[in-house]
Parts: C-alpha cells; sequence; structure tokens
C-alpha cells in the first residue's frame, strides 16, 4: 500500500514512524502504568509538525485531509493506542470548527491547534446521552451577549489537557435534535471544571475526563457558526470525518500486536520446537496479518473518500471503524494466545494493545451505533432504487 502513497503521506508515516519507535514505544508500558499525561511526547510531535496534518492551510496547518491523519494515527497507534487516541482526538475536538466555525472562529483557534500550542477535545456524550446523543441535556441559555452553560460531559478524552473544547448543548430543548448547539469553551472560563479523570482499562496513557458547566458565561461569539440548533448535524459530520481515525488506531495496534507476535515466535521455544514452526500458529498469523491489511484497506478507502468530498461517507466511515475495530480485538486477542501465559504479563507488552484494543469498539459510537449507520444507510439507497 505505501507505494500508492503520494510523497508527502510516505513522509508523515516515516516522520511519525520515528517518533513512535523511538519515543514512544520505549514508554508505553511506563505511560499506562503511570497515567501521567506525556506532554514529552506532545511535544515531539508538536516539533515535527504533525499536529496540524488536517488542518487546512489558511488556518496554519498541512491541509492534508483525514488520508494523512489516519497515516499519522496509525503509527502512533501501533507503539501506543494511548498516544494514538491522544492525537486524534484533536482532530475531532477541531473538525466541528473547520465544518462548522465562523470565519473569524477558525482564525482564532485553529492556528494555535495545527501549531500544537493548544489541544482541542470533542464533549458531545453525557451520562444519560451516549448512542443517542440527540438526548442530551447539558443546556446553553442566551442571556443578553452571552450564552450560560449548565450541565456535564462525560468520556472527555484529553478532558485534562486540552485548552479549547467544542461543546454541544441544547438551546431550545423543545425541538430534540434540532434544538442542540456547539459552542467552544476556552479552559480556564469561570463555571467550567474538570472535576473527575477516569482510571481506565486501556489508552491509559492519555485522560478521559468528566467536564462540569455551573453558570459557565462564555460570549455569544463563542457560539459555533454563529447560528442555533446546528450542533447536532455538526456533531454527525465531524463523527463521519472522524472515525476513520479510530479505524486508523485499531489497525495500528493490531499491526503492533502483530509485530510484537513476530518478534516472539521467532525469538522462543515452546517443547524444544520453535513456536514458529508449528503450523497451528502459522496459520494464526496469517489470518491475523490478513485481516489487519484489509481493516487497514478499508480505513484507507474511507479517508480517501472524505478528501475527494465523496458522497455517502458515512457509511463507508462507519464500516471502516466497525471492521478495523472488530479486527483489532480479535488480531490482539489472537496476539495474546500465542504468548501462552506470557501474554497475560504486563511485561512482554503484548496484553496492553489488547486492553487499548477494546475501547476502539464503543468509541466515537459504538459498533452498534455503526450497523445502526450502516443498515440506514443500505436501505435508503435500495429504496431510491426501488
Ligand atoms: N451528516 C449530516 N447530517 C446528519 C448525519 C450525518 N452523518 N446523520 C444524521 N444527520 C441529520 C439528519 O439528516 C437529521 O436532520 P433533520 O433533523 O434535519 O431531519 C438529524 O441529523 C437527525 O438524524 P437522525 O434522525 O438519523 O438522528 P438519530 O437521533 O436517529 O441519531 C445516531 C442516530 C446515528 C445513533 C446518532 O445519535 C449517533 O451517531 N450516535 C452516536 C454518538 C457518538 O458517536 N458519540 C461518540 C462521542 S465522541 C467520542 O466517543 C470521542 C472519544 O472519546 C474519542
Amino acid at each position: 500500500m505505501e507505494e500508492l502513497f503520494s510523497k508527502e503521506t510516505l513522509e508523515y508515516q516515516l516522520r511519525t514512524r520515528e517518533i513512535a519507535q523511538k519515543y514512544i514505544k520505549p514508554v508505553a508500558l511506563e505511560l499506562d502504568l503511570d497515567q501521567t499525561y506525556p506532554w514529552e511526547i506532545v511535544k515531539r510531535l508538536q516539533d515535527a509538525g504533525l499536529m496540524g496534518v488536517w488542518i487546512p492551510k489558511e488556518y496554519g496547518g498541512h491541509g492534508r485531509g483525514v488520508m494523512d491523519l489516519c497515516v499519522v494515527v496509525e503509527e502512533l497507534s501501533r507503539a501506543c493506542g494511548g498516544l494514538g487516541v491522544g492525537f486524534a482526538v484533536n482532530a475531532l475536538g477541531s473538525f466541528p470548527i473547520i465544518l462548522g466555525g465562523t470565519e473569524e472562529q477558525k482564525q482564532k483557534y485553529l492556528p494555535d491547534v495545527a501549531a500544537g500550542k493548544k489541544l482541542v477535545a470533542f464533549g458531545l456524550s453525557e451520562k444519560v446521552a451516549g448512542s443517542d446523543a440527540g438526548s442530551l441535556i447539558c443546556r446553553a441559555c442566551k442571556e443578553g451577549n452571552d450564552y450560560v452553560l449548565n450541565g456535564e460531559k462525560k468520556w472527555n478524552t484529553n478532558g485534562n489537557a486540552a485548552s479549547i473544547y467544542t461543546i454541544y448543548a441544547s438551546t431550545d430543548p423543545n425541538k430534540g435534535g434540532r434544538g442542540i448547539s456547539a459552542f467552544i469553551v476556552e479552559k480556564g472560563t469561570y463555571g467550567f471544571s474538570v472535576p473527575k479523570l477516569e482510571d481506565k482499562l486501556g489508552i491509559r496513557a492519555i485522560g478521559v475526563a468528566e467536564l462540569l458547566f455551573e453558570n459557565c458565561r462564555i460570549p455569544e461569539n463563542q457560539l459555533l457558526g454563529g447560528t442555533e440548533g446546528r450542533g447536532f448535524m455538526n456533531a454527525m459530520m465531524t463523527l463521519d470525518r472522524a472515525r476513520p481515525g479510530v479505524a486508523a488506531q485499531a489497525v495500528g495496534l493490531a499491526q503492533g500486536a502483530l509485530d510484537l507476535t513476530l518478534e516472539f515466535v521467532t525469538n522462543s521455544n515452546l517443547n524444544n520446537a520453535t513456536v514458529s514452526s508449528s503450523q497451528g500458529i502459522q496459520f494464526m498469523l496469517s489470518d491475523m496479518a490478513t485481516q489487519v491489511e484489509a481493516a487497514r484497506r478499508l480505513t484507507y478507502t474511507a479517508a480517501q473518500a472524505i478528501d475527494a468530498n465523496a458522497k455517502g461517507v458515512s457509511k463507508l466511515a462507519a464500516m471502516s471503524k466497525l471492521f478495523a475495530s472488530d479486527t483489532a480485538m480479535r488480531v490482539t486477542s489472537m496476539a495474546v494466545e500465542i504468548f501462552g501465559e506470557l501474554g497475560i504479563l504486563r511485561d512482554t507488552g503484548i496484553e496492553k494493545y489488547f486492553r487499548d484494543a477494546k475501547i476502539t469498539q464503543i468509541y466515537e459510537g459504538t459498533n452498534q451505533v455503526q450497523r445502526l449507520v450502516i443498515g440506514r444507510t443500505l436501505l435508503k439507497e435500495a429504496a431510491s432504487k426501488a
């Protein structure tokens, strides 16, 4: 596949691979244990100019789109799934501004994200509204020239590290999803706090937090796009562009687990015969490699379709996330099995891939939500042909 990459994509891949293998892989287990935010690595990604890969050139980015974002996320996740998603959520948090922000908002916020000076997080989910995002209850009331936010957000990846947050809140509960608006909230705004950081199974290198808004007053020019009621559609369009990033994280995790398994089987013994000479093991390795390659191709296809402004990207984005995350779970599980009892030991590093992979089936829309998106589109397409 790399032969089909543009010169620039290949260059991003190699630049990221170097950082990931040299600086992330050696400390991945430590980061997993400590759960201290990896600012040193973020600094390396900033210095390498990787933070603004997907941001348009006119706002200080590289204008490279979703394909190159995926290539970077894949390489990071191959070394550490936490770092992969910690990077990818900056795209998830900035896509709403790229897609729906006013010119003033784009000029104000995107250059700092592109330069890596500020991280940006995405606040849609709540305790009572996860898969059914349209039922969120966080409230934004207009008071004079301000909006006052009240409510909480759950599962906010990078919530403890971001400086900018895109937050979805209802400006008109009577209108359901059509009453949802998006806002840009800055860290340090009075009434905005991050009261809880989760202790997690995987992606432990980065934080997942709860956000709290208590009479948090923000100026009206932080209403995304300057128009109320466009939040739900903005969130859906954002997720269409971000889901291949989760797919890329899953591909990276699966590839990382396969790399480590190949290293293991070519260096160890089982009952005096090398593990790699066992046909059973070879069958497993073949299935793993085939599934990783299929997931990678589907992910790149979805990313390229988005970058080409193709129609119907929701279906492809959902398919890539569904297939790649299920692949990551299967492949990392097989990897742990090949390691045998050693597979469950932290020191071998293989169980971390398995733990990191699980969340890819859940966040940015559970795989049941992806099936819903795919199924609805299939039926619509069939109806339009009938
Ligand atoms: N693009 C543009 N518009 C869209 C759209 C899309 N992809 N999908 C839906 N819409 C529009 C519809 O056209 C409709 O518009 P009108 O009101 O004008 O008719 C409106 O949005 C409502 O659409 P639906 O009736 O399809 O909405 P729904 O309530 O049935 O929602 C759902 C369906 C797909 C399940 C949606 O709620 C969903 O995607 N849920 C999952 C949410 C999610 O992925 N959350 C992840 C949070 S982020 C995260 O996890 C990050 C992290 O930690 C890393």
